[in-house]
């Protein structure tokens, strides 16, 4: 499985783990694979500290960062500003249309999910996702050894591919078309990440199977990575015979023993079958896939609201959610019913609790079988 982007980036295995979780971003990276950084929930401040506990564990080893860089936002919102902000903001209520609080009430009230405890503090769910905050995270990720900086939802800015390349440091975008793909190379981008519908996150409409192939072809000689619903060995090798150069994996470390995932989520996850995700705009704004739950059939109901443009919907819906996930893991039933998280179709492939080493380990012993599989039937 040794293709050019391992000799790029100085690793083992083609395996990219994107995380929200600096745990599993280093167990990755010390199992032989490549763990990126999510930091688009994070201040400038808790990446620098993330980062500084990354560098610790891997000695050395390359890892990378992942940004949010929508082309369209709501330049409204309110943003994160200078570095040294901290996490939480002011309470989020009065600034969102008339109708939208009120209908969060009453659907926790429906639920009978409790209020937070007083000496709790409700979440804020700033997102760094305007120009300034992002680049106020890239002043800290370039303070360290980082080796690739990836991007989503649009071609990064000129000065962001500027100012990686004067470092050295790869710079990767994540499509879901071959448009987007074409687009990403004329900005400079070095790795293309091919996401599927099926992936866990933000993602468009067009499958794995499909969009690998097409951007393979439309960007030549960029690599690619092949990424939505990938979670054993078997789907790395059909990504690689697709063209892929390796494959870029979030949902699978969700269930991972270094996973902060919320504890009656991954029960969840482990329970549920491929059928059981939907493309729902309900936590950020945008079409994100995520588990099927009472949360995303009442944003689809008659009496919802539109969901409101990124950042504000994660902004309005982030102490519901701390809610639910907080009474949820107390065994509060209907905060369980109404409990969700971003994962794609592969959750119905996870189906226990692994360190993250041994989903690495596991992987690649699976696409070795397959190999030799192939190779037994070219002989015979
Ligand atoms: C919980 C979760 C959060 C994600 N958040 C981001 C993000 O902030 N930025 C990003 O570029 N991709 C994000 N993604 C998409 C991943 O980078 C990756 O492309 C995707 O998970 C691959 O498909 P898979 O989930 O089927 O493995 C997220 C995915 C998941 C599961």
């Amino acid at each position: 499985m040794h293709t050019e982007i391992c000799d790029r980036l100085g690793i083992e295995f083609p395996i990219f783990a994107f995380s929200h979780c600096r745990d599993v971003v280093a167990a990755v990276t010390n199992a032989g694979g490549f763990g990126v950084l999510g930091a688009t929930g994070h201040s400038p401040h808790a990446l620098g500290i993330d980062l500084a506990w990354i560098d610790e564990q891997v000695k050395g080893k390359p890892y990378g960062v992942d940004l949010l860089l929508p082309v369209n936002y709501d330049k409204t919102a309110p943003q994160r500003g200078a570095p040294e902000q901290p996490q939480a903001a002011e309470p989020a209520g009065p600034r969102f249309p008339a109708g939208y609080q009120a209908f969060l009430d009453d659907l926790l009230t429906r639920y009978g999910v409790p209020e937070l405890p007083g000496h709790l503090p409700a979440s804020a769910g700033a997102l760094s996702v305007s120009p300034q905050a992002a680049s106020n995270l890239l002043d800290v990720a370039f303070g360290h050894p980082i080796r690739l900086v990836a991007s989503a939802l649009g071609p990064p800015p000129a000065d962001l591919v500027r100012q990686a390349h004067d470092r050295g440091v790869v710079v990767a975008a994540l499509v879901g078309t071959a448009e987007h793909a074409r687009r990403q190379q004329a900005a400079g981008v070095d790795l293309i990440v091919a996401q599927g519908t099926e992936a866990g996150g933000h993602t468009g409409q067009i499958s794995t199977m499909v969009l690998v192939p097409e951007v393979v072809r439309a960007v030549a000689p960029v690599p690619v990575l092949a990424a939505g619903g990938i979670v054993t060995g078997a789907q790395m090798a059909a990504a690689m015979a697709l063209g892929a150069q390796g494959v870029w994996c979030g949902s699978v470390w969700l269930t991972t023993e270094e996973a902060e995932t919320d504890p009656s989520v991954k029960k969840k996850m482990l329970a549920a079958s491929s059928a059981d995700t939907v493309r729902s705009r309900s936590l950020t704004g945008k079409p994100a896939r995520m588990l099927r739950s009472a949360w995303t059939d009442e944003w689809e109901s008659d009496q919802a609201p539109a969901p409101l443009p990124m950042p504000l919907q994660t902004m309005l819906t982030a102490s519901a959610q701390q809610r639910i996930n907080r009474n949820a893991g107390a065994g509060g039933s209907g905060a369980t019913e109404l409990a969700t998280y971003f994962v794609g179709q592969g959750v119905g492939l996870m189906d226990r609790i692994r360190p993250a080493r041994q989903v690495v380990e596991q992987m690649v012993a699976d696409y070795l079988a397959v190999a030799e599989n192939f190779a037994a039937q070219l002989q015979g």
